[in-house]
C-alpha cells in the first residue's frame, strides 16, 4: 500500500468515526452544499480534510446574537436554581456521552484518549460547580451610616455573552464560560476555533437537547461556525455585553480595543509562558514527572504548558539527565494508540513555528539536549508530529520570552531565589507558574507578593492541569480575566448597590443638609 493510500484510509476512518460519534450525540452536521465555499474540517491526525461545513459569516452571527438577546428577556427572570437544573441535565448528558465527545476532541485537537476524557470530565465538573452556584450567587449587606437605612448589593445577569474558544481546549473552555454564564442568567453565543468545529457541534447538541427537554428557547445558547469574519462580528456587536475570548496575545490585542471602544466587558485568557523553578531541596523524582507532563503532555499545546525551567545550579545536571531519559521514552504518534503520550501538533504551521524557534534558540547559544525533530507517522504524511525537546539556554533571550505553542522546554539556571524570581517574572505573560521545593520559606516566598506574578502559582506540581474549583486566568499580557471556579461568576453579572430607607426621616450621607 502506498503512503497516499494509507493517508486516504486514515482520513476515511477518521471521518467515519467522527460522524458516528456525532450521530450518537444527536448532532446535526451542517455539511456545505456542493460548490459552496465552506469550512474544511481538518484532523491533525492525518493533516487532511474530513469534510466541509457550512460557513457562518457576519449576517449569521448577527442573527444568532439577535436570538440570544431575545431569549435573554425571559431567561434572566427564570429563577437561578431552575437555571441550575438545566446545567444539571447538561452534566448528565455529558456523563452519558463522555466517550463520544472525547473521541471528537482526539480527532480534532490531537489529544491522547486520557487527556480527551479528562477534558470532558472537566466539563462535567464545571456543571456540578455551576449547579451549586445557582443556589449561592448573591451579594453582601453593609452597615449604612444613616439611621433606619440598609445598604446592600444585588447581582443581575449581563445579557448576551460571546464566547470565543481556542483549538487546544475545544469544549472545556466553552463549558467553563457557558455553565457559569447560564446559571447567572446570561445567554451565550459561541464561536469555537475553526480547527475544532465537530467537537463544538457535538457539545452544543447536548445543550440544545437539555434546553428542548426543559422547554427553554434555543436562543439561550447559540453556536456559530466561522472564521475571522464571524469572530469580528461577534466582538463588535453592541448587543454582546461580555466577550470572553481565549487565544493568542495577538488576537487579544485586536479584540480588546474593539470591545473597550463600545464600552463592552472583556474576559481575556491569552498566552502563557509558564515556568517552574526547581530549588536545591526539590524531590527530583516528583519534579521530573510533573515537568514531563506539563512540558511534553498535550504536545505542549496547553495555555498552561511549561515552557521554561529555572533550575538551581546545584541540581541542574541531575535534573536534566533525568528529563532527557524520560523524554527519550516518550512515544509520539497517533493519539488513539495504546502507549502514545504525545499526539500531533495542530497543523504544519505550528511545526514550522516550532522549528524556527529552535533555530533561533540555537543561534542564541542554546544547546538542544533531546528531541526537536519532526516524526514520521505511517499513513499520516500531511500531519505535524514532532519529538518534544529540551534546550539548555545560556540566558533568557527573546525567543524564550515569546510563547511558542509547541513542546519546547528551555532550561536556565540560577544561584539565588531572588535571581530565579526575577528571571521567572521577566516575560510579558503571566498565566501559570510553579516551584518544586521542600523548603517552606522558598515555597511561601514564591507564592507571596514578592514571588511569581502569575494568576496560577503552584507548589510541587507542574504548571498545567488546573481544577475547575479555582479561578483560572492570568496577568500581564495573558489578559487579566478569570474563568471557571471561585468567584469568577462575578464577571458574568452586573452589581447594583441598593440603599433602602426604612425610617421616616431623609438624612443625607456625609451629614449634608439641603434646605
Ligand atoms: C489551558 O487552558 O490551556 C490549560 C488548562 C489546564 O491545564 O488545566
Amino acid at each position: 500500500m502506498t503512503a497516499t493510500t494509507q493517508s486516504t484510509d486514515l482520513t476515511a476512518d477518521l471521518r467515519a468515526t467522527a460522524l458516528a460519534a456525532l450521530e450518537r450525540l444527536g448532532a446535526t452536521v451542517p455539511v456545505a452544499a456542493d460548490g459552496e465555499e465552506g469550512l474544511p474540517v481538518v484532523s491533525p491526525l492525518s493533516g487532511r480534510s474530513l469534510l466541509t461545513l457550512r460557513r457562518d459569516g457576519a449576517p449569521e452571527v448577527s442573527s444568532a446574537v439577535g436570538q440570544a438577546a431575545e431569549a435573554f428577556r425571559t431567561w434572566r427572570s427564570v429563577p437561578a436554581p431552575v437555571r441550575g437544573q438545566l446545567i444539571k441535565r447538561l452534566g448528565e448528558l455529558l456523563t452519558e456521552h463522555k466517550a463520544d465527545l472525547a473521541e471528537l476532541v482526539t480527532i480534532e485537537a490531537g489529544k491522547i484518549r486520557s487527556e480527551a476524557l479528562g477534558e470532558v470530565q472537566e466539563m462535567i465538573d464545571i456543571c456540578d460547580f455551576a449547579v451549586g452556584l445557582s443556589r449561592q450567587v448573591g451579594g453582601r449587606t453593609m452597615p449604612s451610616e444613616r439611621p433606619g437605612h440598609r445598604l446592600m448589593e444585588t447581582w443581575h445577569p449581563l445579557g448576551v455573552v460571546g464566547v470565543i474558544s481556542a483549538f487546544n481546549f475545544p469544549v472545556a473552555v466553552w463549558s467553563w464560560n457557558t455553565a457559569v454564564a447560564l446559571v447567572c442568567g446570561d445567554t451565550v453565543v459561541w464561536k469555537p476555533s475553526e480547527k475544532t468545529l465537530l467537537s463544538a457541534i457535538g457539545a452544543a447538541a447536548l445543550l440544545d437537547r437539555a434546553l428542548a427537554e426543559a422547554g427553554f428557547p434555543a436562543g439561550v445558547a447559540r453556536l456559530v461556525l466561522g472564521e475571522r469574519e464571524a469572530g469580528e462580528a461577534l466582538v463588535a456587536d453592541p448587543r454582546v455585553a461580555l466577550v470572553s475570548a481565549t487565544g493568542s496575545e495577538r488576537m487579544g490585542a485586536q479584540v480588546a480595543p474593539v470591545v473597550a471602544g463600545r464600552m463592552g466587558r472583556l474576559l481575556l485568557e491569552l498566552g502563557g509562558n509558564n515556568a517552574a523553578v526547581v530549588a536545591p531541596s526539590a524531590d527530583l523524582d516528583l519534579a521530573t514527572r510533573g515537568i514531563v507532563f506539563s512540558a511534553a503532555g498535550t504536545a505542549g499545546q496547553r495555555c498552561t504548558s511549561m515552557r521554561r525551567l529555572i533550575v538551581h545550579e546545584s541540581v541542574v545536571d541531575d535534573l536534566v539527565a533525568r528529563l532527557v531519559r524520560a523524554y527519550g521514552n516518550l512515544q509520539v504518534g497517533d493519539p488513539r494508540a495504546e502507549g502514545i503520550l504525545v499526539g500531533p501538533l495542530v497543523d504544519g504551521g505550528a511545526r514550522e513555528r516550532m522549528l524556527a524557534a529552535l533555530e533561533e534558540a540555537v543561534a542564541d547559544g542554546g544547546e538542544v539536549l533531546v528531541g526537536g525533530s519532526p516524526v514520521d507517522v505511517p499513513g499520516a504524511d500531511d500531519a505535524a508530529y514532532v519529538r518534544p525537546t529540551i534546550v539548555r539556554m545560556p540566558e533568557q533571550t527573546d525567543v524564550v520570552r515569546r510563547e511558542t505553542f509547541a513542546p519546547i522546554l528551555y532550561v536556565m539556571t540560577y544561584s539565588s531565589l531572588d535571581e530565579a524570581v526575577a528571571l521567572h517574572n521577566d516575560v510579558p505573560q503571566g498565566l501559570s507558574s510553579s516551584i518544586f521545593t521542600l523548603d517552606a520559606r522558598e515555597a511561601e516566598t514564591f507564592m507571596s507578593e514578592a514571588g511569581s506574578d502569575c494568576g496560577i502559582v503552584n507548589v510541587n506540581i507542574g504548571t498545567s492541569g488546573a481544577e475547575i474549583g479555582g479561578a483560572f486566568g492570568g496577568e500581564k499580557s495573558t489578559g487579566g480575566g478569570r474563568e471557571s471556579g471561585s468567584d469568577a461568576w462575578k464577571q458574568y453579572m452586573r452589581r447594583a448597590t441598593n440603599t433602602i430607607n426604612y425610617s421616616t426621616e431623609l438624612p443625607l450621607a456625609q451629614g449634608v443638609s439641603f434646605g
